[in-house]
């Protein structure tokens, strides 16, 4: 969302990796850029202009002199870019961009740039540690442009190391976090996310419907807003968001421990997960077979740890908590009260079970309650704006 009507400069150098950029082009132009992408006459050779013309649908910067991309001005380029991404970037462009040498299309576009750069290196592991190298890439970080380290591993060479080319998603995830705030600096968020289950015998389990969307959702985004993340989760099929600290869990009791591990370390505390408020009150070793020609059979259960309410009794008057109520009626009355009861500074809540609100959507309608009066009734829209929304009142309330 953040990238929709952006302007990317996406420079392409001459390593191997050059193929994975017609993926990370892809990721951009599906979010809604406008791309531009320059390329250096080895990149050329390793992939076909054409590939990035068509799917850019912007003429390549190639040569300032001729061809199809020679007429665009590399000037109008650099000062229209929101962004701009070298990839793969070979030692030899690092090098050039260091010294402020501009002997390309790429180079002399790349001299002009104003705004924010990410240069992603890829080369072999002995180039790549080449304190030539290094020291270049040390140059362009004390000036503020942003380096993403390569991944470790097989290597084109036929060596193994240092100097893959990340994985596009990836690229294009930290292509994005360049965009948002970094209100988030230095703060450490515990995030809970997904649904608890507790087992009733080594095959069954109680639990709910929680997909983890929301709660991962907010964990993503405040790591793109500078902050560092744990995300305790319950059982969810999602990857955890880049960067942030995953703890899988099942049980209550071990959602409980694992959130009290991290507690301290804590200074915004969001409690996202569908706890299941009970447990069998023993867990059959074996598996319940069924009995002559029983029609019912009666489960004793007993009640979880309220863990929420258990941080909202411990927690440090620095600590900023926000929980979550599910409900499907009653709203305020309700949220309030768990508000009240659990000792939280800011509850979200959303009705679920309407069509585009809670466990399994996409979206999420939510209003949010401070411990101080204020009520923000937000619209619908996606999980990742509403986790935007809650960390900027959270940002506001904290500041
Ligand atoms: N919560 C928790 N531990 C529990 C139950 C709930 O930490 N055993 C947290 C949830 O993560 C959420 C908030 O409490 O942030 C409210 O959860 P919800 O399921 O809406 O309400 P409950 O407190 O379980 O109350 P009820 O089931 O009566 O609505």
């Amino acid at each position: 969302m953040v990238l929709n009507g952006k302007h990317i400069f996406l420079g392409v150098t001459g390593g191997i990796a050059a193929y994975k950029c017609v993926e990370l082009l892809r990721f951009f132009k599906k979010a809604g850029a406008d791309v531009v992408v320059a390329m250096t006459r080895s990149a050329a050779r390793f992939m076909g202009p054409t590939t990035f013309e068509v799917l850019s649908e912007n003429p390549v910067l190639l040569d300032l002199w001729e061809g199809p991309g020679s007429g665009v001005s590399h000037i109008e380029v650099a000062s229209k870019s929101d962004l701009a991404v070298i990839a793969p970037a070979t030692a030899n462009c690092i090098g050039k961009l260091a010294h402020g040498i501009a002997d390309d299309a790429l180079t002399t576009t790349m001299l002009a740039m104003t705004c924010p750069v990410l240069i992603c290196p890829s080369m072999n592991t002995d180039m790549y540690q080449n304190i030539r190298v290094q020291k270049n890439l040390d140059l362009l970080e004390e000036t503020g442009i942003h380096i993403l380290d390569p991944d470790s591993g097989a290597l084109a060479c036929k060596t193994t190391g240092a100097g893959r080319l990340p994985d596009p998603w990836f690229i294009f995830d930290r292509a994005c976090a360049l965009f948002y705030k970094n209100d988030l600096k230095g703060k450490t968020v515990l995030v809970s996310a997904g649904p608890t289950v507790e087992s009733i015998d080594p095959v069954r389990f109680i639990s709910n419907h929680s997909s983890g969307k929301m709660g991962y959702a907010i964990a993503g985004a405040a790591e793109k807003r500078g902050a560092n993340v744990v995300l305790v989760s319950g059982p969810v099929s999602l990857d955890p968001p880049v960067g942030v600290t995953c703890v899988s869990v099942g049980s209550c009791d071990q959602m409980y421990d694992a959130m009290f591990d991290h507690l301290d370390q804590a200074d915004i505390i969001v409690k996202v997960a569908a706890v299941g408020d009970f447990k069998p009150v023993t867990v059959q070793g074996h598996k319940i077979k069924k009995t002559g020609d029983q029609s019912h059979m009666t489960l004793d259960l007993t009640q979880n740890k309220d863990i929420l309410k258990a941080i909202g009794l411990k927690k440090r008057k620095d600590q900023y908590l926000v929980g979550f109520a599910a409900e499907t009626r009653d709203l305020e009355t309700y949220a309030l009260g768990k508000m009240e009861k659990k000792q939280l500074d800011m509850i979200a809540a959303n009705i679920v079970g309407k069509s585009g609100s809670g466990f399994k959507a996409d979206t999420n309608k939510v209003k949010l309650f401070t411990r101080d009066g204020q009520v923000a009734d937000l619209p619908l829209m996606t999980k990742e704006k509403v986790a935007h929304a809650i960390l900027d009142a959270v940002g506001q309330a904290i500041s």
